[in-house]
């Protein structure tokens, strides 16, 4: 798995210390307000676990799962639900939205709108990289721990084909990888994206 990664854009040490700076401004956003977190899968899951655990507010957690791309290389720019909390979960809450990555913003902006219209009393999102070239709808993001260049990343929750997420760090994939495979059905992401 390793030798696929051309490049670490950041390691272990880099990752922790953006980790506790944006819970540090989390914390004091939030403090004194109820909060539920609402992690995007499967991306988000790696960052959303190390970002609640320097949390130490109160917090409740719900998930929900989408796939903005479809079959192939190419994003359908579609974003399809998977799975949704039960409204009453988010109903009249401040609702902090966790994905891996603001890309093109359409997840994000898809997905806020659905929870505003769920009911949310407050809907804040919060990344942890931002892909900020490569926007193409109107969502800035309220948090962020990155902002990364237009290159693919994997790594810390990040695929490549459903793979790479287990990698600790954040990193490039080697051209040679993705330029081999030519089922690329079933990664959120890609890197031969439009
Ligand atoms: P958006 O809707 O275009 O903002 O896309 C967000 C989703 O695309 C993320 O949650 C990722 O799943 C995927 N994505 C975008 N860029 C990358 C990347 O560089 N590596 C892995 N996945 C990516
Ligand atoms: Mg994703």
């Amino acid at each position: 798995m390793k030798d696929d990664i051309e490049r670490v854009l950041f390691d272990e040490p880099a990752i922790r210390t953006g980790l506790r700076k944006l819970a540090a401004e989390l914390i004091r956003i939030y403090r004194g307000r109820e909060l539920t977190v609402v992690p995007i899968l499967n991306g988000s899951c790696v960052f959303a676990s190390d970002l609640i655990r320097l949390l130490p507010i109160p917090l409740t957690l719900e998930f929900l799962a989408c796939e903005s791309y479809g079959d192939g290389t190419v994003s359908s720019g579609e974003v399809k639900l998977k799975f949704f909390p039960e409204p009453v979960t988010l109903e009249g809450r401040n609702i902090l939205l966790v994905d891996d990555i603001l890309d093109t913003g359409r997840t994000l902006k898809t997905v806020s709108g659905i929870i505003r219209e769920a009911g949310a009393a407050d809907v804040r999102t919060c990344v942890f990289l931002d892909k900020v070239e490569r926007r193409a709808v109107d969502l800035e993001a309220d948090f962020r721990c990155f902002e990364v260049e237009d290159v693919f990343v994997v790594g810390y929750g990040l695929d490549y084909a459903g793979r790479y997420r287990n990698l600790p760090y954040i990193g490039s994939l080697r051209s040679e990888v993705y330029s081999d495979a030519h089922d690329h059905a079933g990664t959120d992401g890609d890197p031969e994206r439009s």
